[in-house]
This record gives structure tokens, sequence and C-alpha cells, in this order.
């Protein structure tokens, strides 16, 4: 076994060149003060919106309504169970609207009654049900599929570049007031879909009683964009410019605290979740190491595609995810030089 390996590496090493120029600047290598032996027992556990999570992992909304969703739902509801982490549902605005595309979302019984379960909606919806007084249909499904809470995506240039996008009227803001004196007993957090928020918005979400706030920033899976593609007229292209706008993580990250340091301002929300264009475990632990805050990153489009694959590959890509993240945890600090 030692021969082949010795020749293994006189074969591989001609191609086993890494440049300095590749170096990943954001952290510094530690080997000093852990050992490989130690890495499985890393604990990586946290207490967040009440519940205890294993990594500092959510699987961000992404799907449901549908028959591929149904599958991919139960792929990421296993994920969590499997590795004790926390998810939200993709819209369900397909089951307010049927009561038969239940089965999709229908997630607690596989999750099991430990692990965090939110059911995502768009603002769009909210206004219409308080518009009609309807709040209760939402309510009902919340306690009848036994889920933790609520989130709400606001995505005001998703729908403005989709043909059938959904033109609310009312500013998110005040349909979001509206909606936590209505209900206040439903745990709410609230999220964008891929273009984060700029400074006012995340000062004045800061200053609602939400159990927490997911960026979803500029830097990933694009809505806008999305939308874009799928207009058939070219006489929109000029719109294109718009999915480039939004706010990054680190624009988000560096405002929320300056938001919470500052002292005339009481903040009331204090639990984030970063996410957009999160693809690895040193994207997740970088972002994790810069908050003072209970904190959790969230993945999408790469959950997504690794359970694409199936059930096996998604649960082997989570094992070794969450494996890697320990190995950051275990030899890595910031390169606080390189945050600029
Ligand atoms: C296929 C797909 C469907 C999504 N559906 C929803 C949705 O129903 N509601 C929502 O709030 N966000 C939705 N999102 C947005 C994600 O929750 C996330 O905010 C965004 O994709 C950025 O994360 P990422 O870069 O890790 O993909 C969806 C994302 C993907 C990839």
């Amino acid at each position: 076994m030692s021969q082949q390996r010795k020749k293994d590496h006189l074969s591989l090493i001609g191609k086993s060149i890494i440049k300095a120029c590749q170096q990943d600047k954001r952290f510094h290598y530690e080997p000093l003060f852990s050992s490989p032996g130690e890495v499985q027992d890393c604990d990586l556990s946290l207490n967040f919106l009440g519940k205890h999570f294993a990594a500092p992992l959510w699987i961000s909304s992404i799907t449901g309504g549908y028959q591929e969703g149904e599958k991919l739902n139960q792929i990421f509801a296993l994920l969590c169970r499997e590795f004790e982490l926390g998810m939200s549902t993709g819209s369900i605005r397909p089951l307010l609207n049927d009561s038969k595309r239940k089965k999709s979302f229908d997630l607690r019984p596989l999750l099991g009654k430990e692990r965090p379960f939110y059911l995502n909606i768009g603002i769009a919806q909210i206004e219409e049900l308080l518009a009609s007084k309807e709040l209760a249909r939402l309510t009902d499904i919340i306690s009848d599929l036994d889920a933790d809470g609520l989130v709400i995506h606001i995505n005001p240039l998703q729908e403005l570049m989709q043909e059938e996008g959904d033109c609310y009227k009312r500013a998110p803001l005040s349909l979001l007031e509206e909606f936590l004196v209505e209900v206040p007993s439903v745990k709410t957090i609230v999220k964008e879909v891929g273009q984060g928020f700029g400074p006012r918005s995340l000062e004045a979400l800061l200053h609602l009683p939400l159990v927490a706030i997911e960026f979803a920033a500029l830097g990933g899976s694009n809505f806008a964009k999305l939308e874009m593609q799928r207009r058939e007229s070219s006489a929109f292209l000029d719109w294109q410019n718009l999915s480039y706008l939004g706010a990054t993580n680190e624009q988000m990250l560096n405002c929320f605290k300056r938001l919470r340091n500052s002292s005339e301002n009481m903040t009331r929300c204090e639990n984030i979740i970063i996410s957009g264009g999160i693809n690895s475990f040193l994207d997740g632990f970088f972002w994790l190491e810069r908050v003072s805050c209970p904190a959790l990153y969230g993945m999408a489009q790469q959950i997504l595609q690794w359970s694409l694959e199936g059930e096996k590959f998604a649960l082997e890509r989570m094992k070794n995810h969450i494996w890697g993240l320990k190995i950051a945890k275990s030899f890595l600090s910031l390169n606080e030089d390189e945050l600029g």
C-alpha cells in the first residue's frame, strides 16, 4: 500500500502545483493548534430561533407545490434531520390557492419535532390576505403543517421583471408592520430573493419584531436576472441592468454591525441568516467568523444542485460540507488584513 502511494506521489506531483497567486487570502492557516484526529469532534453546534442546530447552516427557501418540488423538499428535510439543521420551504402560494398541494410542504413528519421548519410566502400574498382579512388562512396552514413560523420574501424587482408578476400596491414596510400587529404570535423572518437590502431597509427591518432577517444578498442566484431571461420580447433588454443592483453580504453585514453598535438605535431583531452566493463551507465559515450575534449561513442554489443528483449524493455532499466546516474551524482564522 505504502509502495503504491510512493509511486502515486511521483506520478501526480507534476500535476499538483498551486501558485501563490491562487491562495485563498481570506484566512490564516494555523496548523499548530488542532490535530486531524480532533476534527471529527469539533463542535459546530448552536441555538438559533430557540432550537438546537448541530451546524450553523440553513436550507433557504427553494421549492414546493408541484411534483418534482415534493421530492426535492423531502431531500432537504432529510438533510436537515440527518445533520440537525433548519430549513424553510419555497413559497406556499400554491397551497394557499389549492389545499391539494399540501403534500410537498408537509415535512414535519420527516423532519421530526426538533428541527426548525419555516414556511415561505411573498409580501404580495400578505397584502392580499390583509386586504381580504383572511390571515387566518395562513395561520391555519402554519399550524396544520406544524411549522415553527413564516419566512416572508420581498422581491419587487423580480415581480416587476416578471410578465405575470404581482405588482402589490402598498410598501412592504407598512404591510409587515400591519402583519406583525395582526398576528404577533407568528415567528417571522424576512428575506429578499437575491438582491439583499440597502441600509434604510435593513435599519427598518431591525426595528421590527422579527425572529431573524435573511440577507438573500446580491452575489448568488438572482431572480431579477432569471425573470429577464423568461421575457420573449427584447424590448425590455435595458432592464437587465437592474439585476446588478442590490446589497452584497459584505455591505449588509457592515451595515448591520454599524446599526447594532450605534447607541441611538434600539434594534429589536438580533438574529441573521447570511445568504446569497454562499457555495462552499469556506464561504460560510468566512461570514460567520465575522459576526458576533446569533447567526447562520443559508444556501439555496448549491443544495438544490446536490439534491437534483438524488438523495444519496446530497447526503454525501452535506456530510463532506460539514466535515469541511470542522476542518475550517480547526485550522483557520480570519485574515483581518484582507478585510479592508
Ligand atoms: C430554484 C430556486 C427557487 C427559489 N424559490 C424561492 C421562494 O419560493 N421563496 C423565496 O423566498 N426564495 C426563493 N429562492 C431564493 C433563495 O431562497 C435564496 O434567497 C437565493 O437563491 C440566494 O441564495 P443562493 O445564492 O444560495 O441560491 C429560490 C432560489 C432557488 C435557487
